[in-house]
């Protein structure tokens, strides 16, 4: 599975993606498109000899399908990136374009809740759990249905920063686990954390993996 990954930041998810999706995994990180010039994310891509695209202009669609069908993309991940995607494009990858958010969605998304901004609402709502949700992208900022989320603890004495580092790696390990499914199945596909999940979020990861895996091959 050919993977794009639009970013507008520092990059550090498009990074756990590189970092994962290596063989005998079926999925390849194949273009790496960015709005902010000089972007970490950038740098992480030639770093890795991934092939770059820098967007002059997000609004444009015709340019945005252009660059990803020429690539031969048959996903494409949103890591942080912060432009709304052409309408055009979302309806060409419909079902086949993913995004991580860094709450428990359907709570705290939405128009202009990025960044530090969705922490201080978690915060500020008096919420004990938060934690990253993917989910597929349509025509609504964060509203597609959700594929994957995980649970983080709010802990006494959070302040934004420390609770958005927490959600932060755990993003980590689920968009690439999200990723190598959906290479496995084909096609994105929902992860069920069965009750171990709310253990250990590492033994989790692996049973949560695994029974994805599992479900594919009752499938066949
Ligand atoms: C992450 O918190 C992600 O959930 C959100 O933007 C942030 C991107 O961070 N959509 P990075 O650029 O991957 O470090």
């Amino acid at each position: 599975m050919r993977v794009a990954v639009l970013a507008s930041g520092s990059g550090s998810n498009l990074q756990a993606l590189l970092d994962a999706c290596r063989p005998p995994e079926r999925a390849e990180i194949a273009l790496v498109a960015c709005n902010v010039p000089g972007a970490g994310a950038l740098e992480r891509a030639r770093r890795a000899g991934v092939a770059t695209w820098e967007i002059a202009d997000p609004s444009d669609g015709a340019a945005m399908l252009a660059a990803l069908r020429g690539a031969r993309i048959d996903l494409v991940v949103l890591a942080g990136y912060l432009k709304l995607v052409p309408a055009e494009v979302v309806s060409a990858f419909d079902g086949r374009m993913v995004n991580i958010h860094p709450a428990l969605l359907p709570s705290f998304g939405g128009k202009g809740m990025y960044g530090l901004r969705v922490h201080e609402a978690v915060l500020a709502s008096g919420a004990t759990v938060s934690g990253p949700s993917v989910h597929l992208v349509n025509a609504e900022y964060d509203r597609g249905p959700i594929l994957a989320q995980w649970p983080v603890p709010v802990l006494p004495g959070d302040t934004p920063e420390r609770l958005r580092d927490r959600v932060l790696a755990v993003e980590h390990q689920l968009l690439p686990a999200v990723v190598l499914a959906a290479a496995r199945a084909g096609r994105p596909v929902p992860l069920t954390p069965d009750a171990v999940a709310f253990a250990s979020a590492q033994s989790a990861l692996t049973a949560l993996t695994a029974s994805s895996a599992l479900g594919k091959r009752e499938k066949e």
